[in-house]
């Protein structure tokens, strides 16, 4: 359902030698599939993820997602493109200031022309699920970063979207909030057969994961083992 081919992306600042971020990389991701992309930093990893977003345009490849070219969207299409069909959690932080956690994980609903309060009570389980129940009525500035992650998250996946992109969104919970996090991926994956491209550091991901990718300079290593799964003390 999304495939990429042979994508390049080199960022060039001034007279510098450019930065081969993304280097040739070719990846089919096949539907309600999640797969986790591992890579030390640097490796290219959010610079791919902004590339299937449409935020950035590739240098040269393509990237299809249903038959359609992604890189290739007018600046208006590609922004409805993500909003409709697109959640995408985003490595920074991007609440608006003053507004209320609901509100807040509420705003794509709304953008898409569901009404306020429909919206609101449309997000309001997804909350709950990530445990913000008790949350709802704080502004941003009021939460601690792993909550305003975790409305980031609500926010992504409010619309039922067919494409999940997510950069890092256990990077500032507690293991136990992160492994929740993953198991709400997951299972929103398997149970709306949503595709998942999730970008993490942490070597239990990988264990939510169908498949892991290494990327490693902009390239994808098919020779390195999987991280090691790192077993769980229960007691
Ligand atoms: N806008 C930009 N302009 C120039 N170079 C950039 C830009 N964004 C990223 N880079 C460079 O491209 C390379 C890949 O960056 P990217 O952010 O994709 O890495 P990453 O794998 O997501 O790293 P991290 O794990 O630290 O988030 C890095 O060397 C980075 O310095
Ligand atoms: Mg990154």
């Amino acid at each position: 359902m999304l495939e990429l081919h042979e994508i390049v992306k080199h960022y060039r600042i001034g007279e510098s030698e450019p930065v081969h971020a993304v280097d040739g990389v070719s990846l089919k991701v096949r539907k309600g599939e999640l797969v986790a992309l591992y890579g030390p930093s640097g490796s290219g990893k959010s610079t791919l993820l902004l590339l299937i977003a449409a935020l950035l345009r590739p240098d040269s490849g393509s990237i299809v997602l249903d038959g359609h070219e992604i890189s290739a969207l007018s600046d208006q299409k590609a922004a409805r493109y993500r909003l409709r069909e697109l959640g995408f959690v985003r490595q920074t932080l991007n609440l608006t200031p003053g507004v209320s956690a609901v509100d807040n994980a509420a705003l794509k609903l709304m953008g898409m022309g569901v009404r306020a309060r429909e919206a609101r009570e449309q997000v309001t389980p997804l909350m709950d699920t990530l445990g913000l129940e008790d949350r709802l009525h704080h502004r941003s500035d009021q939460l601690s970063m792993g909550e305003r992650q975790r409305v980031m998250i609500a926010r992504a996946l409010s619309t039922d979207p067919k494409l999940v992109l997510a950069d890092e969104p256990t990077g500032s919970l507690d293991s136990r909030r992160g492994q929740e996090v993953l198991e709400l991926l997951a299972g929103v994956c398997r149970q709306r057969e949503l595709t998942v491209v999730l970008v993490t550091h942490d070597p239990q991901a990988a264990s939510y994961a169908d498949r892991v990718l290494t990327l490693r300079d902009g390239q994808l290593r098919d020779d390195e083992p999987e991280p090691r799964l790192v077993s769980v003390d229960a007691s």
